[in-house]
């Protein structure tokens, strides 16, 4: 059984009085709870603070990019060494928005896939196509090519530090869609052929979490899809009673998956 991951993607949200708050906020709700796996991503000045708060809690710390180099003259940049250093254990890679804005390509997204596993930091390489894209049938096709450029030359062996997360872009943020429990699964499934096909059997360990609008009032209908393992929360990430009741939910759906094997 795939264990179910809750992971907040702060952006570039809050101050620093917010981002201790917060993080002080979900360590205490989640305490020692570890049936899930629960991580927060913050913006990168606040990871030291968001450290030291989520100290003697379950909750894992997470950064949303890195640079593909350990040290070097790229100014304004961060390595994967320093987000070891400072205790992160997770890495957002390719998520749309830096797809979108600041023009990342599969191949690039690649390189820090392997730089990242290399330095030994948990990577979640985000996949999802455009609302035209979809509309084009084309999805298959976008997801299948993120995945096998963000993903080329990887060894099976790096599999177990490595999850994805689907987010369909024209469902992220306030665009009043999010995907249904059904669009998701189906594609999650599109994903998890596409990476037995390169990686075999360990493929069925992957963690392919959904990201798009989760709230609580959606949370329990996605999690019980047998392929969406956990979700990537941006907006309800940043209001600590709705994250912890998604990490609610995921607990339940895990006992029930238990229940049923
Ligand atoms: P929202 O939950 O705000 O739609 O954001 C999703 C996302 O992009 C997480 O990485």
């Amino acid at each position: 059984m795939r264990q179910k991951f809750i992971i907040g993607n702060w952006k570039m949200h809050t101050n620093a009085d917010e981002a201790g708050r917060l993080a002080k906020a979900i360590a205490v709700g989640v305490g020692t709870e570890d049936r899930v796996c629960v991580a927060v991503c913050p913006p990168f000045p606040y990871l030291a603070l968001v450290a030291s708060n989520l100290k003697g809690s379950s909750v894992a710390l997470g950064a949303q990019n890195l640079y593909p180099e350990k040290e070097g003259a790229f100014t304004g940049e961060v390595s994967p060494t320093m987000l070891l250093d400072l205790g992160c254990k997770f890495v957002i890679l390719g998520h749309s928005e830096r797809r979108q804005k600041l023009g990342e390509s599969n191949g690039f997204i690649n390189q820090k896939v392997h730089v990242a596993l290399d330095a030994g930091l948990n990577v979640i390489l985000c996949v999802g196509e455009t609302l035209e894209q979809r509309e084009a049938n084309q999805t298959t096709e976008v997801l299948e090519q993120q995945i096998i450029l963000g993903l080329a030359a990887l060894s099976a062996d790096s599999l177990p530090r490595l999850s994805i997360a689907y987010e369909p872009i024209w469902a992220i943020g306030n665009t009043g869609h999010h995907a249904t429990p059904e669009q998701a699964e189906m594609e999650h499934i599109v994903i998890r052929k596409r990476l037995a096909q390169m990686f075999g059997k360990p493929a069925q360990s992957v963690v392919i979490q959904y990201g798009g609008s989760v709230k609580p009032e959606n949370a329990a209908a996605l999690l019980s899809q047998p392929n969406v393992d956990g979700a990537l929360i941006g907006g309800a990430s940043l209001k600590a009673e709705q994250f912890l009741a998604i990490v609610q939910v995921a607990i339940k759906q895990t006992q029930t998956d238990v229940k049923a094997k």
